[in-house]
């Protein structure tokens, strides 16, 4: 698992795995947790090893999770990127482990709210995360009952949602800003340019601490001078980075990389 997507996996976290690991076996007709692993060490069933890392990823997401973090972002972060002297082009984002697609979307519903995300062109975001399942739910913007209750406003639903029999399919207009590819936060994938906001939230706390200084040190790469990180509420990238540097507006803490580094 740490080899495959840097997530460590502790001796307490054993009741998790083996619940997790009975689901998918059960998924997939085996007896037992025990046969399913036989079957991937042989290695005759393709993706099999794929399915259980997957599996054993921990994707808990909501909208708005973490309301003030996205009330920063449209009151202070916003703000001030657009305001920044000689600044030119499309407003540029990362959602980095967006998971099934809620944080990436909330972002979006964010940035119409402040009359972006409107045309094509004034914004350009990007969604990426290790889970095959996840990224194929977030880029379909499709929700059941239970996932559109969790965090988001019923105006928010009705403005930018439609109901498809049991399902919440987000609006093609929200969507048609937003790329959407599967990709480990450790692997040589070439992002496209420099982003201005980093959204890399509840990932970093599943990785060693030599693991949290490879992704600080990426994501720090992957920004503008000046640009903005947000990270979960228990992450602390200053901690593991000599190049972020924290600031806070209101109760939440975000960090910067230095302007015209
Ligand atoms: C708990 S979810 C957080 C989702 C979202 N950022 C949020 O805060 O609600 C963690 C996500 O990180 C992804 N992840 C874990 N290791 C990863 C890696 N090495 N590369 C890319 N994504 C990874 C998982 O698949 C999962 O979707």
């Amino acid at each position: 698992m740490a080899a495959a997507t840097g997530v460590e996996l502790g001796a307490e976290k054993s009741y998790v795995v083996q619940s997790r690991l009975s689901i998918l076996a059960r998924t997939l007709g085996f007896g037992h947790v025990r046969d399913l692993m036989s079957e991937v060490v042989t290695g005759k069933t393709p993706g099999l090893q794929e399915r259980v890392v997957d599996a054993l990823l921990n994707k808990e997401t909501f909208f708005f999770r973490h309301p003030e973090t996205f009330e920063a972002l449209r009151r202070h972060i916003l703000p001030q990127i657009q305001a920044s002297p000689g600044r030119s082009g499309p407003i540029r984002i990362w959602s980095a482990a967006c998971s099934t697609g809620q944080e990436v979307y909330s972002i979006a519903m964010m940035l119409a709210d402040a009359g972006l995300c409107q045309r094509d062109g004034d914004v350009e975001i990007m969604a990426t995360d290790y889970s095959l399942s996840a990224i194929e739910q977030a880029m379909q913007g499709s929700y059941s009952q239970l996932e559109v209750s969790r965090g988001l406003p019923a105006p928010c639903l009705l403005r930018f949602f439609r109901q498809e029999g049991h399902r919440w399919l987000v609006a093609p207009w929200l969507r048609r800003n937003i790329r959407f590819v599967r990709s480990d936060l450790f692997s040589g994938m070439v992002l496209p340019g420099f982003f201005d906001v980093v959204f890399c939230r509840n990932v970093a706390i599943y990785f060693s601490d030599a693991g949290k200084e490879r992704l600080y040190a990426r994501v720090a790469r992957s920004m503008t001078p000046g640009g903005y990180l947000l990270v979960g509420g228990t992450e602390c990238a200053s901690r593991h980075s000599s190049t972020l540097f924290q600031e806070q507006w209101k109760n939440v803490v975000y960090y910067r990389t230095k302007v015209g580094q």
